[in-house]
């Protein structure tokens, strides 16, 4: 759906579906430029990532590998804990590979803190990030990702994988919900 379809549930479009793909073709050539010559595996993070592997993976102009990951905080409420719990595993063993995850967006940047640690005792040889959103103003770590999107203000947003109670994915772009909807 478009942000037209459900104007009355949004406050404003931040980042529009043309937007995103610019963004991601571009990113897209400094990663094969990044990778030429060497294997690489693109992680993703389950689910909000979906849309962004989906596009991303497919304006690059050269073959890859795409496992996924599905993690989770320890119970409601707890995220800022950054104790995290993995629901699905990847299939792939990481020794030696080169590994980009893959991340509709940084929060706090616990759960990329996390990962990071996780991948890197697997013996991964190497391990960047790239993500389509950052939220700056939320960081409780500094994580370091070679490709970022866009840098968005703290703002509830939705779309482009990003949901409200899993509601809103399916927008094509990015937008602020409208308070209303969720208090
Ligand atoms: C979102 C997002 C990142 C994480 C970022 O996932 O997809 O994985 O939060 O937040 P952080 O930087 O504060 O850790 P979420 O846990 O909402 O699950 P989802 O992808 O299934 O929506």
């Amino acid at each position: 759906m478009r942000a037209a379809d459900i104007a009355d549930q949004l406050s404003t479009v931040l980042v529009t579906e043309e937007q995103i793909h610019d963004k991601l073709g571009e990113l897209a050539a400094r990663v094969e430029a990044d990778y030429a010559g060497k294997d690489l595996l693109l992680i993703g993070v389950l689910k909000g990532a979906v849309m962004v592997m989906a596009d991303f993976s497919r304006k690059l102009r050269r073959d890859v590998v795409i496992d996924w990951m599905a993690v989770s905080s320890y119970g409601a409420g707890t995220k800022s804990s950054g104790v995290v719990q993995i629901r699905k595993d990847l299939d792939t063993d990481l020794t030696g590979k080169h590994v980009l995850i893959v991340e509709d967006i940084i929060d706090s940047g616990l759960t990329l803190s996390w990962l990071l640690e996780n991948f890197a005792s697997r013996g991964a040889a190497s391990i960047e990030i790239l993500a389509l959103l950052r939220k700056p103003e939320a960081a409780k770590v500094e994580i370091d990702c070679r490709y970022v999107g866009f840098d968005i203000p703290t703002d509830f947003v939705v779309g482009y994988g990003l949901d409200y109670d899993e509601r809103f994915r399916n927008l094509r772009g990015v937008a602020v919900l409208a308070p209303h909807v969720y208090s």
